[in-house]
């Protein structure tokens, strides 16, 4: 099979990556992608940089059995522990990785009070560390964990208003929301959470992901290569995995990639 007709391999811990997919698929509808959940890990969170790099090197393994053409982390945990491993041993392979939109948050202002939303992992990480600190002497940047939000969405409770708001409310407590400019959803679990955001947060304060960033940074990846099928009205196949391999997880993904 040449490159062109092979599939794009997505990743994440479990189901946040599928936000990703999403904007994939509504920037490239043509292509085929494989998602690989690893719920069964999940959350990557709160595990060793170690431990992450051994999963996501066999996801990596089984999108090469499965023949991808690119690979998509679509988890800044997994991204800031293992990219650049993943990357010197796949060489010849386009893989993108994902960080907290803390760029396009602060757009090039002053004085910006922003949130970082993320996992525990990805804020202690010397990569988020050199990230803010192009920012922050300008700017004040908070950052905060929120495990609850992975587990929820794992769990399917995303529809659970009482379980949510309680979560949310938990986590946005130590903060002044009258100042704050921006809220980073560093994490792919908590782009789901954008409308219940906005309802406790009210309309000034910027929602930031880096979900449609990423999407155009792929098109433009396997454009240059030569890779990127032409747009058409035929719409590609999707095909989900997940290290749970349990029909209800996979309800739950179907589920969220058309909601
Ligand atoms: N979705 C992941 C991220 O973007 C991580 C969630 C987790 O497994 O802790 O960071």
């Amino acid at each position: 099979m040449s490159s062109i007709d092979k599939a794009i391999g997505v990743f994440d811990s479990g189901l946040g990556g599928i936000s990703v997919l999403k904007e994939l698929r509504s920037l490239m509808p043509q292509e085929d992608y494989l998602y690989y959940g690893d719920s069964s890990f999940a959350p990557y969170g709160v595990k060793t940089k170690e431990e992450i790099t051994k999963r996501c090197r066999s996801i990596c393994a089984f999108f090469i059995s499965q023949g991808v053409k690119a690979v998509v982390i679509a988890c800044n945990t997994a991204t800031s522990a293992c990219v650049k491993e993943l990357r010197t041993l796949y060489p010849d392979l386009p893989i993108v990785g994902m960080e907290p939109a803390l760029k396009p948050a602060v757009n090039g202002r002053h004085q910006q009070h922003v949130l970082v939303l993320a996992t525990q992992f990805t804020l202690k990480e010397k990569k988020f560390e050199q990230l803010m600190s192009r920012f922050d002497e300008d700017n004040t940047i908070y950052r905060q964990p929120c495990p609850k939000l992975v587990e929820l969405v794992e769990a399917g409770r995303l529809e659970d208003e009482a379980a949510v708001n309680s979560a949310l409310r938990e986590y946005l407590k130590p903060y002044d929301m009258e100042r704050m400019d921006s809220i980073v959803l560093g994490c792919t679990h908590f782009v789901f959470y954008r409308s219940q955001l906005r309802n406790l947060i009210g309309d000034h304060i910027a929602l930031v992901d880096g979900n449609a960033g990423t999407a155009r940074h792929v098109q433009e990846l396997l454009q240059e290569r030569g890779i990127c099928r032409k747009p058409s009205s035929a719409v590609g196949e999707v095909r989900i995995y997940n290290s749970l391999n349990k029909e209800a997880i996979l309800k739950l993904s179907r589920e969220l990639l058309e909601r």
